[in-house]
């Protein structure tokens, strides 16, 4: 039995953690034992709870509780916490998910304590270190054992950084293993899928008919907390709304709720949260946002996770961000780079609109990304492959 410890922080490595949890549970119970640390990221209910209430997660083992704070203070904090856990655990590998600020603590904990590390969607890049999330993932990817990158992009990279896919056994951080096995985001949304169609009355309760809505989530903080960007965004989704007369669904991440008046003129404020085109609502559970993707005509967004599940349910995507990570999207045809220009999200949500792209090539594995994983975990330990 090997035990591993998992890192979970923020509302989308939550629900990775998803994934992993159920390949375990179904397949390698008796292989690996799973203890999940929270640094608490992400505290709101509907921010955190909620995904383990309904995707079956167990429950963490550990809660830092760390909270929101500055990217140095919040980080330090969960480095305090996942120390002592690991140094009480002392697991065969430390797993984490993404590039957040929990990747990182667990990273630096990890590494210093010389215990493996597993990165899962390691090799992603956007080539702007101005965001916080490509500093996280470079410096977690180089300093882990196992690397496992959902596309071939990302495992270009990794190449292109120096790692090398023909390292052999034992793996170690000075020889670490590089793995292109699909995405383990993708495993939950067929997973999920059909369980959401049943469940999910979000449809209903905001009034919302099939192929007759946008689905919208903006969060990065250089949209949020930059007024002119924000101010942009949220006058093309007005424009967009109104042109093609059909409401956006805009499940608004705490960060963007609590910057909206602060930073869009009382005009534009009046506009986007009085008219009954677009809908603003709390965060929602897992199960209702699949069913708003499945169901939505197309998506505009700064998610990389939103991205990904347009891509999954066949709905282009106008991308508010310079640059993505997820340049398969863009090279299918089925997204569309906007940044945060007025001009470049209403053409492009008006092309989609008019002309939705047909084809979405698998470019994101089978599905079954999280049994990979571990079949490899398991591997590693008894050194057989
Ligand atoms: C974080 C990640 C980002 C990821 C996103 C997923 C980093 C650096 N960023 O960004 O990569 O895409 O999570 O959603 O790790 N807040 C609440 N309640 C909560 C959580 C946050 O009110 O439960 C508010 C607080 O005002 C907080 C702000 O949101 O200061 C930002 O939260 P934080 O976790 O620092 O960054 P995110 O923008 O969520
Ligand atoms: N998500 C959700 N409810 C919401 C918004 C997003 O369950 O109201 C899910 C979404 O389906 C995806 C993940 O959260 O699985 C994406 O997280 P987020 O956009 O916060 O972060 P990113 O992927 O950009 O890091």
């Amino acid at each position: 039995m090997i035990k591993i410890v998992t890192i979970i922080g923020a509302r989308p490595q939550i629900i990775k953690a998803a994934a992993l949890s159920r390949s375990i549970r179904n397949s390698f119970a008796g292989q690996i034992s799973e203890v999940i640390v929270h640094t608490g990221q992400h505290y709101d209910s509907n921010m955190s709870q909620v995904f383990f209430d309904e995707l079956g997660i167990p429950a963490p083992d550990y809660n830092l509780g760390v909270g929101s704070g500055s990217h140095g203070r919040q980080t330090a904090l969960m480095i305090t916490g996942i120390e002592e856990i690991l140094l009480k655990e002392k697991p065969r590998f430390l797993v984490l998910y993404g590039d957040t600020n929990s990747t990182l603590a667990g990273a630096i904990a990890a590494a210093k304590l010389r215990i493996p590390i597993v990165h899962i969607e390691a090799g992603l890049r956007s080539f702007n270190k101005s965001m916080p999330e490509e500093i996280n993932r470079i410096m977690c990817d180089h300093a882990s054992t196992l690397l496992f990158s959902p596309t071939t992009t990302g495992f270009d990279n990794l190449q292109r950084e120096g790692f090398n896919d023909k390292n052999q056994q034992p793996y170690t951080s000075d020889n670490p293993g590089i793995f292109h096995c699909g995405d383990i985001m993708f495993d939950n949304s067929l997973y999920f899928a059909e369980i959401a169609e049943q469940k999910s009355t979000v449809l209903k309760e905001w009034n919302l008919t099939r192929n007759n809505y946008l689905l919208a989530t903006i969060h990065r903080d250089n949209n949020t907390d930059i007024p002119e960007r924000l101010s942009r965004i949220f006058n093309a989704l007005h424009t967009i709304s109104t042109t093609h007369n059909l409401s956006i669904a805009l499940p608004l991440h705490p960060r963007t709720a609590g910057l909206l008046k602060q930073n869009l003129n009382p005009a534009l404020y009046e506009q986007v949260t009085s008219g009954s085109l677009i809908r603003i609502m709390p965060p929602v559970s897992f199960l209702d946002m699949i069913a708003l993707e499945k169901n939505a005509r197309m998506v505009i967004t700064d998610s990389g996770g939103v991205q990904k599940e347009a891509y999954f349910f066949g709905k282009p995507c106008v991308i508010v961000r310079p640059e993505t990570e997820w340049v398969e999207i863009v090279k299918a045809g089925a997204g569309i780079i906007a940044d945060a220009d007025y001009d470049r999200i209403v053409e492009g949500a008006g092309r989609f609109i008019e002309h939705p792209p047909a084809d979405y090539p698998e470019v994101f594995g089978d599905g079954r990304a999280a049994d990979f994983m571990c079949r490899t975990m398991i591997a590693c330990q008894t050194g057989v492959s």
